[in-house]
Order: C-alpha cells, then structure tokens, then sequence
C-alpha cells in the first residue's frame, strides 16, 4: 500500500472505490495518454468504458482532443485501463488530481505505466512526427509531489533516481528495430504552460539538456517511480523548436502530428504492452 498522506488518500479513495464498483476485470497495465490519441483505441479489443462523469469525486479534462473516460482493454493477454485524457497544471488541478491516473490504478495494485505525450522538439535533429523513449526527465513545473507522501516514505532507499524501467525500454526498443519503426532516445523536460516556450527559453531548455519539451509526465514518473512501479514513456514531437514561429504554435498542429503516426502509435502500444513481465518487478 502507497505511503500516502491520509487526507489525500480520503479523496482519492472514493474515485478507487466508485471505479472498483464499476470495473469487471483488474487491470495490469495503464496506459495516459492526451492529445490526438482518442482514435487509437478503436484498433484494439474494448471490453469497457467507463465516463470520468460516471465517477465519483473524478474530475473532467477540458482540452481539446482529449477524452473524458477510461477505456478498459485486453491486449495480448494483459487487462489495461487507458486513462483518454489527462489533468494538467496549467487548468489549475492539484498534484493528487493531476496524479490521479497514477495513484487510483497504484491502489488497486497496477505496477505498470505506458505513458504519451505530445512533445515540442529541442533537439535540432528531431523532425515532426519523431517519436522519442523518455530516457530522462527534468521536473521544470516547480512543483513538488513530495507534499501527498508520508515523510517517512521518502528516505533515500525509496528514491530512484532511474525513474523509467531500463529492462522494458531494451524489450520494446529491439520490437521497434525488428518493425523498422525508428525512434529516438532522450531527455524529457515538464513545464506548466500552457503558453508555448520564447527563443531564449527554448536555448536555456537545451542548454539544459532536453531533446523534447511538453506539460506533463514528468510529476506522473516521478510518482509512479516512488510507488515501485514499472513506467515506460513516449514523447510524440509535434513541432520542432528549432526556430521558433512568430505566430507560435496551434493546438490543432499538435493534435494533426499525433494523428499523422497514429499506426507507429498502434505499433507501439502493442509493442510495448507485449513486452510487460508481469514478474519483473
Ligand atoms: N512546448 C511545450 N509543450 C508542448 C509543445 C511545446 O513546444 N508542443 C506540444 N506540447
């Protein structure tokens, strides 16, 4: 059971609950994912979906291109609950709210994360539509889940600072060289938003070592991590910040780069929920 801080749990506790009454299967895996991804389920076997309104307690997503439900799937023999849409800090949610596709499935014993997101490319060599393995994060938001954990649950053993699980990046990269579906590796940097980076942070940002820039996953990671979990995450490079527009960037182009891989994206999911070890831990 989590370490976390009791009157967190209290809340969180009545959306497990409203969801446990619901679900017909435990799940093994989840899967978050955000902007352009609500297509993407249709390709694989549906067994439930369950309405974020049909919770109790859970809140809804209000961004564009994204869902407002779990969608429960079977998968090469793994139950998963997809998670269709996520809470950000630029819409003013809470860490526990913004972390609750993490902590509620931690509940219920899930120890395996796939997580997307639509990303911004500082690395120069990455082109639209890349898609990168999140090797390393850099928390930029300012904010700290430290506060929603017992103290006594972050001594130094509990911490890790290899945050993504090394074994199932290698089972899912050599997936992806056998397909032929390139990709590349590298550092993922949160920030709030919800506005676009300047010039001058997106030098700083590199300078700082990011290949990619978006507004989430990095507090979900860090999260998941701490609560001995398995997380494997993806950046979708939907605009390339090598020089940065006048007019920045629109949501729509966001959402147009996710849709124009959508089959690498089926790819890898397949891939990467058929490289789960249910053992490894
Ligand atoms: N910056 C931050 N978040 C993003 C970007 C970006 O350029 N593209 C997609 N999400």
């Amino acid at each position: 059971m989590p370490k976390i801080q009791i009157e967190i749990l209290e809340k969180l506790y009545e959306i497990a609950y409203s969801l446990a009454k619901q679900l017909k299967e435990n799940p093994e895996f989840v899967i978050s994912s955000g902007s352009g991804f609500s297509g993407v389920w249709d390709k694989f076997n549906i067994l439930q979906r369950i309405s974020f309104n049909e919770i109790n307690s859970m809140p809804t997503v209000n961004v564009e291109g994204h869902g407002n439900e779990i969608v429960v799937i079977q998968h090469s023999g793994k139950i998963g609950l997809v998670f269709t849409g996520r809470f950000h800090l630029y819409e003013d949610y809470s860490i526990e709210e913004i972390l609750i596709p993490i902590i509620i499935p931690c509940l219920f014993g899930v120890k395996n994360f796939i997580l997307f997101n639509a990303a911004g490319g500082l690395n120069p060599k990455f082109n639209v539509g890349d898609i990168m393995i999140i090797e390393d994060i850099i928390n930029f938001t300012s904010k700290k889940i430290q506060n929603i954990f017992n103290s006594s649950f972050l001594t130094d053993k509990d911490f890790s600072c290899d945050i993504f699980a090394k074994q199932w990046i290698s089972r899912t990269e050599v997936m992806l060289s056998e397909n032929k579906i390139s990709y590349h590796k590298g550092t993922y940097i949160e920030v709030t938003g919800p506005t676009y980076e300047t010039r001058a942070e997106v030098k700083m940002f590199r300078t700082f070592g990011g290949d990619a820039i978006g507004m989430s996953t990095a507090l979900e990671s860090i999260a998941a991590s701490l609560l001995k979990t398995n997380v494997l995450a993806f950046s979708i490079i939907t605009n390339q910040l090598k020089e940065v527009k006048k007019n920045g960037i629109s949501h729509q182009e966001v959402l147009n780069a996710v849709l124009s891989k959508q089959s690498d994206i089926e790819k890898i999911i397949d891939f990467a929920i058929q490289s789960i070890d249910l053992s490894y831990m």
